[in-house]
């Protein structure tokens, strides 16, 4: 599985040490901040990863608001894609990691095949609408809440993304 990168952007650092931390566990995976790089690499990929955190009540994270235009504009057809999402669910229960939905429908709008969805047992918290079919459309991860949880969520995650990224 070679030829896969992590596409993220990360206002206080937390989504980045998850990207980090991703990357451990993928040989050869090439780790992108859109922050710095906007989406110009992505077509490059025929795996991918992305990471985006939730703002604002529901809101997708600023550096994702600033390419948005330019991400939308490339064509997923014949990549292989997750998603991992951060958030916190006791603060915002009604909103959370909502910011993964709005990647989740453009990726699938653009021809994607979306892996690594995940069950929502084991968080508490009201509404999300990162829910598709029961499950959320990717990794959740809450370090404000259920940082312990981390590290394991992940091994599971990368473990089930392996046996189908091409
Ligand atoms: C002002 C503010 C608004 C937030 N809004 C939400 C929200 O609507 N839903 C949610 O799940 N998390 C929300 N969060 C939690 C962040 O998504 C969480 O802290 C995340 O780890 C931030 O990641 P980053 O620093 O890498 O961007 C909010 C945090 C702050 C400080």
């Amino acid at each position: 599985m070679k030829n896969i990168a992590i596409f993220y952007a990360s206002t206080t650092g937390k989504t980045k040490c998850i990207a980090d931390e991703i990357s451990i566990h993928l040989d050869e995976l090439k780790e992108y901040n859109i922050r710095i790089t906007g989406a110009e690499y992505m077509s490059e990929y025929s795996n991918i990863i992305f990471g985006i955190s939730t703002w604002d009540g529901g809101s997708i994270q600023e550096d994702w608001q600033k390419i948005w235009d330019e991400f939308s504009t490339i064509d997923f057809k014949n990549k292989t894609v997750a998603i991992f999402g951060l958030g916190d669910q006791k603060k915002y229960p009604d909103k959370f990691v909502a910011a993964m939905r709005p990647l989740y429908d453009q990726l699938k709008k653009a021809g994607a095949n979306v892996i690594g969805f995940t069950s929502t047992e084991d968080y508490n918290f009201e509404d999300s609408n990162a829910i598709v079919n029961g499950e959320f459309v990717g990794l959740v991860l809450d370090l404000e809440n259920q940082s312990e949880e981390t590290t394991s969520r992940i091994e599971n995650w990368i473990t089930a993304l392996k046996k189908d990224f091409i």
